[in-house]
């Protein structure tokens, strides 16, 4: 008899070994209409919240970024304008999300500074002390076993390197956070329905939006796998927040 250990995918309760597979699913269906989608869904404003993330990150030239999750590539192109002789390794567990980013990369003329990589961030195909920093955004909640990911992301950075993650979270203001349910809920699955013809990717995401812990509770579980001066930063009231942590 198998004892498979339960986790959430979206509000469904599935087997550990089942969510992997269904959110490569997710992401490959979505991967050629993700970035005009993310313009959409967010009217613009993941990318004021990308910009957040690179002023606290404050790239600098010579230092090696992992963006894990790092699909079709938004936050490399951002570290690379930033800090145009650094360099960029992206990590995704969907090949087409990475096709879709070497497709822009070559189109911006930054191909020689990036690499792609397919893999997991919980068994980051990378060896330890490798990076000066490492990033996730809106991947982690994706992940099964969140704490594995941020273990893997402590073995992967080099002493002194940092960790940003960029993630929805929840708004501390339950007025807002009711309207933004009402958003969420009723506009974005409708809205990839006619975008992308695919309304239960986009549920997926919504939901879990919902299920990811608040910034406390992910604050500790930073914490959890050996990172010091953990902080957090609210965007947007907390309908997104920035963490950061330092291997010391
Ligand atoms: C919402 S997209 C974010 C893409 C990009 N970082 C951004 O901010 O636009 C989430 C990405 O996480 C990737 N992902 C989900 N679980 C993963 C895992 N366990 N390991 C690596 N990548 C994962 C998906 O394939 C997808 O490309």
């Amino acid at each position: 008899m198998t004892d498979n250990r339960q986790t959430h995918f979206g509000f469904q309760t599935v087997d550990e070994d089942q969510k992997a597979g269904m959110v490569h699913q997710v992401f490959s269906s979505v991967a050629s209409k993700y970035d005009v989608m993310n313009d959409l869904m967010s009217v613009g404003i993941h990318r004021v919240w990308k910009t957040a993330m690179m002023d606290w990150l404050a790239p600098r030239d010579g230092q090696h970024l992992l963006d894990v999750a790092g699909g079709t590539g938004d936050v490399a192109f951002r570290f690379l304008d930033r800090a145009p002789g650094a360099r960029v390794t992206v990590c995704d567990m969907t090949e087409s999300m990475l096709v879709e980013g070497r497709k822009r990369a070559d189109a911006v003329d930054k191909a020689d500074r990036l690499a792609w990589v397919t893999g997991d961030a919980m068994a980051l195909p990378f060896a330890d002390n490798s990076f000066d920093r490492y990033t996730i955004s809106f991947g982690i909640r994706n992940v099964t076993r969140i704490p594995d990911a941020l273990t893997e992301a402590y073995r992967v950075l080099k002493p002194g390197g940092r960790l940003v993650v960029l993630e929805f979270s929840q708004i501390p203001v339950p007025a807002m956070q009711w309207a933004y349910d009402r958003y969420s809920f009723n506009v974005i699955p409708a809205m990839g329905q006619a975008v992308t013809g695919d309304r239960d990717s986009y549920q997926y995401l919504v939901e879990s939006i919902r299920k990811f812990p608040d910034q406390g509770s992910f604050a500790q579980l930073i914490r959890d796998a050996g990172f010091g001066r953990v902080q957090w930063r609210n965007l947007s009231m907390g309908i997104a927040a920035l963490h950061s942590g330092w291997k010391l």
